[in-house]
């Protein structure tokens, strides 16, 4: 399998082939986004809310973020670009240089060929040029910012108004221009994302923000329903396409093996293979 590299994804875009990516936390989820031929494994740090149950991103560290980098790195060592997601908190400093030291730990402890930063402010892409000159890919992250919650109010739909569209415009070229290789569009108008991918030469991933993108990325839980149940609602944002209803498979599998071992069918003759010989028999009993 050819490694998948910010020039692959780049190329992507100049031939009008769309780009795939998924995230991914650990080992197994890794090994299926591999094994689907996804372009792009973006260790999240959704993961703070699908993984880890809270609330929002915000309590996500980075050395929570290099344990799931490593996880997910094992499970996907050589084919798809591995994105790792730089923690709030990690890089929003003045002095550029603390974003390059914690860029450098996501690719040389967590294995990321490249990092995620949210935002397209003039001091963001200030950091953004700072770690690509330091060696490091950099996507950018504009429209809804998750780590931005208590600022933003709550997540909802960006860009609905012509000055916002036009600032977010402004930011996504700004981030190009700083060096970024792909930048992500999340929620906001399609008519908006439309535009930016037009104006932009790098790629756009879109979450929540239509059709007309480079690429389409999506929360592995949310596509996969990892939390459908029979007797339970599951929450899938609204843009999210469900593929599948993992969670009623594993609560399917949970359940027969309760009612299995209560009802003494499991583990039974088939179940239970190592044996005595007769002789160690008549000695032990
Ligand atoms: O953390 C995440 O899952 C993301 C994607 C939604 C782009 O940043
Ligand atoms: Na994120």
């Amino acid at each position: 399998p050819k490694k998948v590299t910010t020039l692959t994804i780049r190329a992507k875009k100049r031939r009008n082939q769309k780009i795939t990516m998924v995230t991914a936390y650990d080992y197994p989820s890794a090994v299926h986004v591999d094994r689907a031929g996804i372009d792009i494994l973006l260790v999240g740090d959704s993961c703070a809310m699908v993984e880890l149950g809270y609330e929002t991103t915000q309590p996500m560290t980075l050395e929570q973020m290099l344990h799931h980098c490593r996880a997910a790195k094992r499970g996907a060592p050589d084919r798809p670009l591995l994105v790792g997601d730089m923690p709030f908190g990690t890089y929003e400093f003045m002095d550029s240089d603390v974003a390059l030291r914690n860029a450098y730990r996501l690719v040389k402890e967590g294995g990321m060929d490249a990092v995620k930063f949210e935002g397209g402010s003039a001091s963001r892409a200030r950091a953004v040029r700072h770690v690509v000159e330091g060696g490091v890919a950099v996507m950018g992250h504009v429209g809804l910012l998750p780590q931005s919650i208590s600022v933003v109010g709550g997540f909802r739909a960006q860009g609905r108004t012509a000055e916002r569209a036009g600032q977010i415009l402004e930011e996504a070229l700004r981030l190009q221009d700083a060096g970024a290789f792909a930048v992500v569009l999340e929620c906001i108008p399609s008519n908006v994302a439309n535009i930016i991918t037009d104006r932009l030469e790098i790629p756009t991933i879109g979450i929540g923000a239509g059709p007309h993108t480079s690429g389409q990325v999506l929360v592995f839980h949310d596509l996969l329903g990892m939390l459908s149940h029979p007797h339970h609602e599951e929450f899938v944002p609204k843009f999210c396409k469900k593929y599948a209803s993992v969670g009623l498979a594993i609560n399917e599998g949970l359940d027969s093996f309760r009612q299995d071992v209560e009802g003494g069918v499991f583990p039974g003759d088939g179940y239970s293979p190592y044996k005595m010989s007769a002789e160690e028999t008549l000695r032990f009993e």
